[in-house]
């Protein structure tokens, strides 16, 4: 398949995305998270040309973007806390998940009652939902179990031949996924944890679990959110985090790379601004400082990709505190190492 590649976002660009979202076909563009692969989602023939593209499970449902804080049109019921939490976080990285209404077709929510459904803040994004006159059904536009896209040039290196269209040349400005709630009548649950945290969320006094599998790998206990138990956000080589005080951490780091170099390994690291200059052996990459865990967050994946690029054979990250946006950071950092952690 042709796949035409607009690295700008003007109306032009929209209105012919949009045309090609009406007529069934799928589009790549960016929105504040990272970037989606869009199709009608009220349209089941063109939703499944999103699982073909990506390779993804058809049991791994799609959250559906609307430009509108209104979606009666789409949900059951929307209970005061959900009303409240919309209020609050839309446009923004906040997905709520709610009892479907039938116009919802059951093969984007993987055969579940429940729709995902998030209204974004990229005006690209909420331009091109209007445009279209449909919801948007969009995962994050990278092949299956990789990294996910937080520049164009990530989504062309993974799509490229498999979508109809990719626009934009914006950065996300977040760069992990949104948060995802599951909405009781009394209290949310995070099955994925974002830049909204768990903190916010208690700040409007509504109560909040997690699901405990966001920050284990627990064996038999399934996540609830069908995505999160595959394999994700690897990269191509084996990865370990290593947490606990800063200097044991930078002691630990340099001796494995150097164990790893001596053997004729190829070692890559992931450091802050803050200990860049300390580490001796192999590619070291800063994935931001650790004063600023939302440039942290942006950078993660792109750090990912880059070291699959370089080529490497292991890698070592430095852990952050999953508190906050941490949360989310290490939830994705420790999915990319397959939950392996080293604690000092
Ligand atoms: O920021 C984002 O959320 C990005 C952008 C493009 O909006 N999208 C995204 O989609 O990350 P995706 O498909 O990569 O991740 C959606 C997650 C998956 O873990 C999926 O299993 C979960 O949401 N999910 C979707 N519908 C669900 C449902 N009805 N119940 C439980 N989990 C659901
Ligand atoms: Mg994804």
């Amino acid at each position: 398949m042709d796949t035409k590649v607009y690295y700008i976002d003007n109306d032009a660009v929209i209105n012919e995305a949009a045309y090609l979202i009406k007529k069934g076909e799928t589009v790549v563009f960016p929105t504040e998270t990272v970037y989606g692969l869009g199709a009608n989602a009220l349209d089941e023939k063109a939703c499944e040309k999103i699982f073909m593209a990506k390779g993804r499970p058809q049991d791994n449902p799609l959250i559906v973007h609307v430009d509108n804080k209104d979606i009666s049109k789409f949900v059951k019921s929307i209970p005061e806390n959900v009303k409240i939490l919309i209020d609050r976080f839309w446009p923004g990285p906040l997905t709520i998940i709610l009892e479907k209404k039938d116009i919802i077709p059951d093969s984007i929510t993987g055969g579940l009652k429940s729709v995902a459904i998030r209204m974004p803040e990229s005006t690209i994004a909420r331009k091109l939902i209007k445009a279209s006159g449909v919801p948007i059904a969009a995962p994050s536009a990278n092949l299956s179990g990789k990294p996910s896209p937080t520049t164009i040039d990530h989504c062309i290196r993974d799509l490229s031949g498999r979508v109809s269209m990719i626009i934009g040349g914006v950065e996300c400005r977040c760069g992990l996924e949104s948060t995802v709630v599951e909405a009781g009548e009394t209290s949310v649950t995070i099955l994925r944890p974002g830049e909204v945290t768990k903190e916010m969320i208690e700040d409007l006094g509504i109560k909040v679990d997690i699901d405990p599998t966001i920050m284990e790998s627990l064996g038999d206990v399934v996540p609830k959110s069908p995505g999160m138990k595959y394999k994700h956000y690897a990269p191509d080589s084996d990865m370990t985090i290593v947490t606990g005080d800063l200097n044991k951490v930078i002691d630990y780091i340099n001796n494995e790379a150097k164990k790893i170099a001596l053997e004729g390994k190829r070692v890559g690291i992931i450091a802050t601004n803050e200990t860049l200059g300390e580490y001796h052996n192999g590619t070291v990459l800063s994935i931001g400082s650790r004063g600023n865990l939302n440039e942290v967050a942006s950078k993660l994946f792109d750090v990912l990709r880059e070291f699959d690029k370089i080529g490497v054979d292991y890698i070592l990250s430095e852990g952050f505190i999953d508190e906050g946006v941490g949360l989310a950071i290490m939830n994705r950092l420790k999915k990319a190492a397959g939950h392996k952690v080293i604690k000092l």
